[in-house]
């Protein structure tokens, strides 16, 4: 059934932030692209009726990306509601009245991950997992231990084919690009290893804060929210072998294989921070140790990488908001001394727009003796048409193509390498907003020639 296109769209969570912000705009998109034409049904307990709902989905997007009245129209022709506790078995036979003759739905959990072995459980009871997909959120789990319970969970009811593990940055094109990138041009292939590159750095940084999501961040922070997830796969993008097919098990066991290279870091590895203010934002511990930013190094002990540092640093409140990877390459012999040579580089900027630059050195002009960076630059500001991460995970998922989504032994893998030091607490050290994080930065945990902090021209 790997193929088999999803019959119905049953989501959890309809009435809650992240159906409002991500899942009503991809819902629509993907009717007006003609990629969705099942009941979707919403679930949620809010003591709300579907016209409620409708009227939520109608302002949803008017904020996000604006309302197509053709495709509206025809996604409100889709749309079912359920209203229900999630304890009470009669809000899922409601489903599965909903559901009518469809057998193969694809349900979304978009509900804290505390509530999925119910929901699991009473899909189950009323008849709705046989045939079905699950999609579940990230982050998946809190550690370890809750990563492989949650697995059982899921696994208890349906096998690891249907069980898709949204990560939405696997759906960003530029994500996908640096793969491509990387394994279609024949110039990349004899300088990327541990003989030519000389260290790695990604950056994500987020110019606003944590946007009223004090109940979720201050029991995630940086680290669970977007390292262990969205940055370990740009890692992954970067440093895995060639698969040997294109197919998803293929390109899923070489990333697996990426971080099984790399050992649980240190806190020497590891610096953390909180912008100043946090702790009086809504929701938060006024004696809150959650991490706003974080900076850490790791190795990747593989034959390709070992000795090459990778560094990830992310945080909220920070100067621009932009997410980017910069490859350094070693330096070579030089004849030209007395001018102060710069690495080459491989810059990929993954949003704002998306940037694919070559960093090389130049001499200064009207200098003679003087050297500067000069970039060969490819930039594009994304399409408006172009699909948008959710809507291509979604898509993805109801027909069954599992490539852009985390593998058990991935999510497991990858709690492996960051629970010991998020166990451990190390200290967390106050930054001004609008900076790049504390400066305990610099001295800790920074690659050899420093961070090279992105910049971002408002348009
Ligand atoms: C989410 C995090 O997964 O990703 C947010 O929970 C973060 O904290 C967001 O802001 C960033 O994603 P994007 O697609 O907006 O860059």
């Amino acid at each position: 059934m790997s193929d088999v296109h999803s019959d119905a769209f049953v989501f959890f969570g309809a009435t809650g932030d992240l159906a409002y912000k991500k899942i009503f705009p991809a819902l629509q998109a993907m009717v007006k692209r003609g990629h969705l034409d099942v009941p979707v049904i919403g679930v949620a307990k809010a003591g709300w009726n579907l016209e409620q709902l409708e009227a939520r989905a109608k302002d949803s997007l008017d904020k996000h990306g604006g309302l197509d009245p053709a495709a509206f129209s025809k996604l409100r022709g889709l749309l079912r509601y359920v209203d229900g506790d999630y304890q009470d078995p009669a809000t899922f036979q409601a489903i599965r009245r909903e559901l009518g003759p469809a057998r193969r739905p694809a349900h979304y959990l978009a509900i804290p991950p505390v509530m999925f072995e119910l929901v699991v459980e009473q899909l189950g009871k009323a008849d709705c997992t046989n045939g079905a997909r699950v999609i579940v959120e990230k982050p998946f789990g809190h550690d370890l231990a809750s990563a492989r319970e949650l697995n059982r969970v899921l696994l208890g009811a349906f096998d690891e084919t249907s069980i898709f593990r949204i990560d939405h940055y696997l759906g960003k094109r530029p994500v996908h690009h640096l793969l491509f990138f990387r394994f279609a041009n024949a110039f990349l292939e004899p300088f990327w290893n541990r003989n030519h590159v000389d260290s790695v750095q990604i950056t994500m940084a987020e110019d606003f804060g944590i946007q009223g999501r004090g109940a979720f961040y201050d029991g995630t922070g940086t680290v669970r929210d977007v390292v262990q997830n969205h940055l370990f796969q740009v890692l992954s993008n970067l440093a895995m072998e060639p698969p040997v097919r294109t197919d998803s098990k293929s390109i899923r066991d070489e990333k697996v294989k990426v971080l099984k290279a790399i050992s649980s870091f240190s806190a020497d590895d590891i610096v953390r921070g909180q912008f100043r203010g946090y702790r009086s934002e809504k929701d938060v511990a006024p004696d809150s140790t959650v991490e706003t930013f974080v900076a850490l190094r790791l190795q990747i002990d593989s034959w390709r990488w070992q000795g090459v540092p990778f560094y990830i640093r992310a945080g909220k409140c920070l100067a621009v908001t932009c997410t980017e990877v910069v490859v350094r390459l070693r330096q070579p012999p030089t004849m030209y001394h007395g001018f102060d040579l710069e690495p080459n580089y491989c810059r990929f900027r993954i949003s704002p727009d998306i940037t694919i630059a070559i960093g090389a050195n130049v001499i200064a002009p009207g200098q003679e003796t003087q050297s500067q960076t000069a970039e060969m630059l490819g930039t594009r500001l994304p399409r408006a048409d172009e699909m948008d991460a959710y809507e291509r995970v979604l898509g993805d998922a109801m027909h069954g193509d599992a490539t852009l989504f985390a593998r058990e032994d991935y999510v497991e893998e990858a709690w492996r390498i960051v629970d010991p030091v998020l166990k451990d607490g190390t200290p967390v050290y106050e930054y001004e907003r609008g900076t790049w994080g504390p400066k305990e930065v610099d001295s800790r945990v920074s690659p050899p020639g420093g961070w090279q902090n992105p910049t971002v021209k408002v348009p």
